[in-house]
């Protein structure tokens, strides 16, 4: 019997289960429902990340009075806003290196200032700590610790935000409550979505690291990618991160005039890839040796794409960093933008990815699993797939796109429209729930073994490689984005699908009565899978044995209800 557990077992800042009403509410605006973000994806970012410049992040004292600290900090500046937030310590099993770091759990602000100069006025005010048998390496960041001067003074404590989705029980009695699947899919979208105060610390987070990047490369910019910013991240989800090299390459180029041309004296290395081994290496050294919070520093500079991992205790966010990879930061502002067109395409891709992560089809662990990222190609291909068409393909997008939209990376066109108001909306009004059950039936049924998925087109076409699974690259057309899925992932997850197409089936005939709280739509997708599935599958022919999955899921149907009911503890 597996753990309901796992649907819900983001890693990251464990923190408290505070109940959601008490909390400063905010989802980002990243799409749900009337909050389609009409501003440009570079828009977003750059506003985000010069409120990040200004921000700062401040361990405090468990009991702490709020107007004291804030009268404390306005001494250095105004303040624009601010928030708390509660951080534990991971587990021992998925973190054992952090079990003697016990000095990250605790209470944390996020405080941010109107100016930038207010930072330097408080680094001003602020001194390197000593003990007797430690040395503190002298390093002045934007991250503090505030002490308590009387020990005693301070008996309240302050509202915090939560890092963390609500508890499993919690969020099961929600969905069950809800009244139509539609509701259900749009429920888990809210309660999932990364709120304003969680991207608000992923990008002080970057701008943090950015910081010490910049002590080698001044211009250096650190930005946030992949699922932090492209509208479809869950709250725990990691925290990518790109170091943006550009502006120090470009800087100043062609502003002189006259008959010279000044170039800076470098050290040249065979490849690029080697220049950024190089780079990630000596950033790795300084954040394992000088980065407040930042532990379990891993390079990992020979994968495919080098990378530095490492943890940030503070925020909680299992951080990976690379540079060069400006493609990946390219492909998340496609998704934003997929993401921002119609409200149904993140509550869908949500609802697929809890599905998918509580089926173990997915993992935080690299391997022969489908990616988030894939998952997503798939929702939006089967998106492009409706009639009429609910999202655009990529080569429309493209069609659409000006002057300044053109864009060219390592020789791949990867131009289309960056603005959101020169993409007309679907006439498309299916509900969700229709198309959640037509998305696992497409793919229960999809010619895997002949075609491959490919959103830049919109259509089906013959795979051009053996892989189980092929999901074309949408700007590096000639790679598979989901190659390292084995034949038997797959199988596994044609084999949920169509049996989560047929639970849906079920529910048009077999809905309980609103007030009831047994499991039903979303509810049963999620629940963990029956221990007999493995006989299920060797028993299943090619074509869609529909009678043999009813017959077995009647069965299972009793358990499922079972354990929900014992893990939930009703
Ligand atoms: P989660 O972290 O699982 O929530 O989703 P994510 O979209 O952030 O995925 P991940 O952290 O694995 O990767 C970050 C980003 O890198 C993705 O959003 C993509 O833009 C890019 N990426 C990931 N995997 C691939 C891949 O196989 N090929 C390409 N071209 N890009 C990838
Ligand atoms: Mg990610």
């Amino acid at each position: 019997q597996r753990p309901i557990v796992r649907l819900l077992s983001c890693p990251g800042t464990v923190a408290k289960d505070l109940r959601r009403d008490e909390q400063p509410s905010g989802s980002v605006e990243t799409g749900f429902e009337d909050k389609i973000p009409k501003r440009r994806f570079s828009e977003m970012q750059n506003e985000r990340r010069e409120q990040a410049q200004r921000t700062v992040l401040i361990h405090c004292p468990e009991k702490i009075s709020e107007n004291k600290f804030l009268k404390y900090l306005s001494q250095f500046g105004p303040i624009n806003n601010h928030f708390f937030y509660e951080s534990f310590r991971r587990g021992p099993t998925m973190w054992p290196m952090l079990e003697c770091s016990g000095c990250w759990q605790g209470l944390y602000a996020v405080v941010e200032f109107c100016q930038k100069e207010s930072i330097g006025s408080l680094q001003n005010g602020t001194h390197t700590p000593s003990t007797a048998m430690e040395t503190a390496i002298p390093f002045r960041s934007r991250f503090f610790n505030l002490k308590l001067k009387n020990q005693t003074s301070e008996r309240s404590r302050v509202r915090s935000s939560n890092q963390l989705p609500r508890s499993n029980k919690q969020l099961f009695e929600l969905l069950c409550y809800a009244e139509s699947i539609d509701d259900q899919l749009n429920t888990l979208l809210k309660e999932f979505q990364l709120t304003e105060e969680n991207t608000k610390l992923r990008y002080l987070t970057c701008s943090l690291i950015e910081d010490m990047a910049a002590a080698y490369f001044p211009d250096c910019i650190v930005r946030p990618f992949g699922s932090s910013v492209n509208t479809f991240g869950k709250l725990g989800c990691d925290l990518d991160m790109f170091l943006d090299l550009d502006e120090t390459r470009n800087l100043s180029a062609h502003k002189i005039s006259g008959n010279f041309l000044m170039e800076f004296q470098v050290k040249n290395v065979p490849s690029e890839r080697i220049a950024t081994q190089k780079i990630l290496s000596v950033l790795g050294e300084c954040l394992d040796h000088f980065g407040p919070g930042c532990v379990g520093v891993q390079k990992i500079l020979n994968a495919r794409c080098p990378l530095v991992r490492f943890s940030h205790q503070a925020s909680g966010f299992q951080c990976d960093l690379t540079t060069n990879n400006r493609i990946a930061l390219t492909s998340s502002e496609l998704l934003y933008i997929y993401g921002a067109l119609d409200s149904r395409v993140r509550a869908l891709v949500f609802s697929v990815r809890c599905w998918a992560r509580a089926h173990s089809l997915t993992s935080s662990i690299p391997g022969a699993w489908i990616t988030n990222f894939s998952l997503t190609m798939m929702v939006i291909f089967f998106l492009q797939r409706r009639s009429p068409p609910i999202l655009p393909t990529l080569d429309s997008l493209k069609t659409l796109a000006d002057a300044e939209d053109k864009c060219v990376i390592e020789g791949n066109n990867c131009t289309f429209v960056r603005d959101l108001s020169r993409i007309k909306p679907s006439q498309n009004t299916e509900t969700l729930e229709l198309l959640l059950k037509e998305f696992f039936e497409y793919f229960g049924n999809f010619a895997f073994d002949k075609n491959s998925i490919n959103i830049r087109q919109g259509r089906e076409q013959n795979k051009p490689d053996s892989s189980p699974l092929y999901i074309q690259n949408p700007f590096e057309t000639s790679l598979n984005i989901s190659k390292n899925v084995s034949q038997s992932q797959l199988q596994k997850f044609v084999d949920l699908a169509r049996e989560s197409a047929w639970i849906l089936q079920q529910e048009d005939t077999d809905r309980p009565s609103i007030s009831s709280n047994r499991p039903w739509g979303l509810v049963s997708l999620l629940l963990p899978s029956a221990p007999n599935r493995k006989s299920f599958t060797k028993k299943k022919s090619n074509k869609f044995a529909i009678e043999t999955v009813k017959n077995l899921l009647e069965s299972l149907k009793g358990n499922r209800t079972e354990n929900f009911t014992k893990t939930s503890g009703k």
